[in-house]
């Protein structure tokens, strides 16, 4: 098949871990005769500055014609100054938006090889495979916000129908997976959440009564996350929570370079990304775990191209690296041989063919 396929590179080690991505899905391309075309483009704080715009509009065009966009990290100190009129973040949040990825899912698995590298004990870790089905374009990340010198607001706007769209998803998720989803809200201090939670309510019982449904509060959502994780299956939620608690169960995989996204709105076309940042203190280093964004990639074939048997080789190849040993930095044990960047993927490419 053909493909047109956005890079964004972005900041940190960005660059490093999506020059990973490329060649691990040149090495798909040209094991199954598929066409993949690259386009690189600016996003974040390179793209201020070289245009002073996170965001250009050739960047926004590049992705509105690729059938998937891959993006690295953006973001960094050099562009952290909070008076700053522009931020890399910025550039990140348009391009979520523009593209109408309004739905972002975000799996988190266990390896147990890895267990170790996990804070939790690893008698809780046992077969834990849950996904987080975070809103993406709405809620606070998105409303109106003030400033004077000594009062600063944020407005955390939900309608129902970015409810009820992301709510679907994550419920005919659930329904292929095993069944169960949690939605998590803040109904008992949020007029925003007790909104979400009717319309869950509603939905769920119009629409999916095979899907069980269990409801949480965020704070107690954190608590369980690490309580009991296996338990869960899918977990619906909007945007500040699902940001917040995806970060909390990275530290289940025991590395946050594990953790792999895509973003999807109403077509095929997504956007993937680690759930990572830029991680400025080990850019250029070749110390970054190119694991996570590997996983994006295969995300990224399996619902933009619709090549699920692809997407299932690239995540058994990550696995089999780890299962022989392969470590980064993140998630090596003391004595472990510690891997780099480049050999990691390598090893990748290797255990593809
Ligand atoms: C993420 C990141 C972003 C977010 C930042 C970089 C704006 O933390 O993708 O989780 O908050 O959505
Ligand atoms: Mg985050």
């Amino acid at each position: 098949m053909k493909a047109q396929i956005c890079l964004l590179p972005g900041d940190g080690i960005g660059p490093e871990v999506v020059q990973a991505g490329r060649a691990v899905l040149e090495t798909i391309a040209s094991q199954h005769g598929h066409q993949f075309s690259f386009d690189e483009q600016l996003a974040g704080g390179a793209a201020i500055d070289a245009t002073g715009n996170p965001l250009p509009d050739e960047t926004i065009t590049s992705c509105e014609a690729a059938d998937a966009v891959l993006l690295g990290a953006v973001g960094g100190p050099k562009w952290s100054d909070p008076s700053a009129k522009v931020r890399p973040e910025q550039g990140l949040l348009k391009l979520r938006s523009v593209l109408g990825v309004f739905a972002n899912l975000r799996p988190v698995q266990v390896l147990d090889e890895l267990a170790a590298a996990s804070p939790i004990k690893s008698e809780l870790l046992k077969g834990v495979d849950l996904i987080v089905v975070r809103e993406l374009t709405g809620g606070i990340y998105f409303g109106e916000k003030t400033r004077s010198e000594t009062s600063a607001s944020d407005l955390c706007t939900y309608h129902t129908h970015e409810i009820e769209r992301i709510v679907r998803v994550a419920a005919a998720l659930a329904r292929k997976r095993r069944g169960k989803l949690c939605s998590v809200d803040k109904a008992n201090v949020l007029e925003t959440s007790r909104l979400w939670r009717e319309t869950v309510d509603r939905l769920m019982a119009d629409e999916f009564p095979d899907v069980e449904l269990e409801t949480l509060l965020v704070d107690a959502a954190a608590m369980h996350l690490l309580s009991r994780p296996a338990d869960f299956d899918v977990i619906v939620t909007e945007n500040m929570f699902g940001d917040i608690l995806t970060d909390e169960a990275s530290m289940l995989a025991g590395s946050l370079g594990l953790l792999p996204s895509a973003s999807l709105g109403e077509s095929t076309r997504g956007l993937y990304e680690p759930i990572h940042g830029s991680a400025p203190d080990i850019a250029g280093k070749g110390l970054a775990n190119p694991a996570a964004t590997i996983a994006s990639v295969a995300l990224l074939l399996r619902h933009s191209l619709g090549l699920e048997s692809e997407a299932q080789q690239v995540e058994g190849a990550i696995r089999s690296v780890i299962q022989a040993g392969g470590r980064t930095a993140d998630i090596a044990a003391p004595g472990d041989k510690v891997l780099s960047t480049s050999a990691f993927t390598e090893a990748v490419i290797k255990a593809l063919r």
